[in-house]
């Protein structure tokens, strides 16, 4: 039986490349799909989720859900890698602009129609879900499992020198969201970052002869070119993907229970993701945290997920 999902997203190219790849993975079914403002602004994010949907026009449509700004708009975003589109300049069809619920309506009524058998993924800040169980405060109750990917338990951060993106984003929703009584599993940098797609990993890609593997092409190469002028990388990050595959194969992740808490001030802690690792910490062990995966399991899954939904 297919994993019933609802994925939040905010792309973003890797956001853009798991929805590639899901759209046609049979082990999953995606409920629903909903925007959130992340590595571009809220608007952005609804105008590519629905461009991409059109795009894909998978065969099952599912809901989708538009996200609006976070109460605290953060300063930053990604947009350095992503470019302003989000989508670095791929220049997709807008879309026709589907009537679009609001994301935490969405949330909430897909994971009711079907109590404690949908999992949420959330790929970008957590804004959707903590105004859906603000909306709905049964929810929780009812959501099989949250995966998340963001945080960074290591202490190094990614857009601050000890935040992950993520969380920073909107730390009031992680805060809320981390507190809820339901299964959780974060997948943070620590581990999403022992990881690179490099340049000749282009080469297992869909040939750029087929629809998708021109689309994946001109979204990758630019953004592995903003990655090494940025940070000196020589290959790129995919936080998002690897959150899907720890949320469809458990099994590839190693995980460990631990207290964790959201800073949610600080000129230089904000958006901290902090574990008490004391033998006996003050607050209750609130979530699993992946601590290693198997990457080359991984690595292997994307070029073929990526491969299946070229070829469907
Ligand atoms: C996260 O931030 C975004 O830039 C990525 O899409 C990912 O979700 C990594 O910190
Ligand atoms: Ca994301």
């Amino acid at each position: 039986m297919p994993k019933k999902i609802i994925l939040d997203m905010d792309p973003g190219i890797v956001d853009a490349m798991v929805l590639c790849l899901a759209a046609f993975d049979p082990t999953v079914e995606i409920v629903a799909l909903t925007s959130v403002g992340g590595n571009v602004p809220a608007e952005t994010s609804a105008k590519n989720l629905q461009a991409l949907v059109e795009f894909l026009d998978p065969p099952r449509l599912p809901r989708l859900g538009i996200g609006s700004p976070p109460d605290e708009p953060p300063s930053l975003d990604y947009r350095h890698i992503h470019g302003t589109d989000g989508l670095c300049g791929v220049d997709l069809p807008v879309a026709s602009r589907r009537s679009a619920h609001p994301a935490e309506k969405v949330i909430s009524d897909a994971v009711r129609n079907d109590p404690e058998n949908v999992m949420l993924l959330c790929l970008g800040p957590l804004t959707n879900v903590a105004r859906a169980v603000i909306r709905d405060p049964q929810l929780p109750k009812m959501i099989r499992h949250i995966y998340i990917a963001g945080g960074a338990l290591n202490g190094r951060g990614n857009i601050t020198p000890c935040a992950e993106f993520n969380i920073y984003a909107d730390v009031h929703a992680a805060k809320t969201v981390f507190r809820l009584p339901c299964t959780k599993t974060l997948v943070p940098l620590d581990v999403t970052e022992s990881m690179e797609l490099l340049p000749n990993h282009l080469e297992n890609f869909p040939s750029e002869e087929t629809r998708l593997g021109k689309l994946l092409h001109h979204l990758v190469r630019p953004a592995l070119h903003n990655y090494r002028q940025c940070y000196g990388l020589e290959g790129m990050h995919v936080h998002d993907l690897i959150a899907y595959m720890v949320a469809v194969h458990p099994s590839w992740a190693t995980t460990e229970e631990l207290p964790v808490q959201i800073e949610t001030s600080g000129y230089l802690t904000r958006g901290m993701t902090i574990a008490d690792r004391r033998s006996i910490p003050e607050f209750p062990r609130n979530i699993e945290v992946v601590t290693k995966i198997k990457k080359k399991a991984v690595l292997q899954a994307i070029f073929q997920g990526l491969d299946r939904s070229a070829n469907r």
